[in-house]
């Protein structure tokens, strides 16, 4: 496989066509608009240029890995991707119209995957030209430094097409791990209970928010406290995925605490709307409770 497409430079598309770019694939970026597409290649720069000022990659490897990153208006270019993946919006309206219209371009040995957090990959892969080929990886935000990638087969998606997923996660230095077609797959099922249990803690005044983040950064050595990370996901994207769990299994301890829906109908979605658990207008987060 020589080159890789990814369709959504948001934060999670851009990381993954930075990080393929890195491991030598061509990539295609592509999005609503060139616009944004060639925005998300600016801001891959910038992550880039960071790295050589801290002297993680020299300034040539750099240009070359920025070289090999083409923003894209439409899916034509596509056609000689060996994988093409969808890193859009979760919405499955929205991943389906891509499907389809992507699917009259790709190559007939090409794998189409989807970085789905939550939706589930059979039902999807009907969307898609052939759910032979159809699969799908998740990533971690930000891509560059997490070291995952589950992949989710659907009912008909071929060994073949799982081994050039693996192969690609190989070459790009992330670690596989197998996750059947369930709600929430591995990490969610495990984080997005711990977020919402979180918010039920904080609802019910069991502690203050930095508290809470605290007890969970010193007291386990997590990287961010809960609050933190729920924020840093966006609140909107919690509150779906615990909807997803809840709807999925049918098991009432899946439900979303009262505070955290709260939250995403006030618009304070987390760092993306500027306020969640706190507020980032500042030089530092500040509680917003
Ligand atoms: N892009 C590229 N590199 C980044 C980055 C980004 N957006 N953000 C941070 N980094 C790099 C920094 O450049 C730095 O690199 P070096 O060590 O090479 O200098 C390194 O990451 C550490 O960054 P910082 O020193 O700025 O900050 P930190 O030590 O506080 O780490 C963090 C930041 C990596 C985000 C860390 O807090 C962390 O791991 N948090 C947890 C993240 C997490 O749980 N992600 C999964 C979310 S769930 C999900 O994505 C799936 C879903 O479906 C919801």
């Amino acid at each position: 496989m020589q080159s890789v497409a990814v369709i959504g430079a948001g934060q999670m598309g851009a990381g993954i066509a930075q990080v393929s770019a890195q491991a030598g694939y061509q990539v295609f970026l592509s999005d609503v608009e060139l616009a944004v597409a060639e925005r998300a290649k600016d801001y891959i720069g910038n992550v880039l240029g960071r790295a050589v000022s801290k002297q993680k990659m020299d300034v040539q490897e750099a240009e070359n890995v920025l070289k090999r990153i083409q923003p894209v208006g439409e899916y034509e270019p596509m056609a000689t991707a060996g994988l093409v993946i969808e890193a859009a919006t979760e919405r499955e309206d929205i991943k389906r119209k891509i499907f389809d219209e992507v699917g009259k371009v790709l190559g007939h040995q090409a794998v189409l995957a989807s970085n789905t957090s939550s939706i589930p990959i059979t039902r999807m892969a009907q969307a898609s030209p052939d759910a032979e080929r159809f699969v799908g990886v998740h990533f971690f935000n930000p891509v560059p430094v997490m070291g995952l990638i589950e992949l989710i087969c659907g009912l008909a998606t071929s060994d073949e097409t799982v081994g050039k997923v693996e192969s690609y996660a190989a070459a790009i230095g992330k670690k596989v791990v197998h996750a059947n077609d369930a709600p929430g797959f591995i990490v969610n099922r495990i984080l997005l209970p711990m977020l919402n249990e979180a918010c039920f803690a904080l609802g019910e005044g069991v502690a203050t928010i930095p508290d809470i983040d605290a007890a969970v950064t010193l007291g386990l050595n997590h990287p961010m406290g809960p609050l933190t990370l729920a924020d840093f996901i966006g609140l909107d994207t919690c509150l779906h995925i615990t909807n997803v769990l809840y709807s999925g299994t049918g098991d009432p301890k899946f439900r979303a605490a009262p505070i955290l829906v709260k939250y995403v109908e006030a618009g304070w979605l987390g760092r993306k709307t500027g306020k969640g658990f706190y507020d980032y207008s500042g030089d530092a987060p500040v509680p917003t409770r």
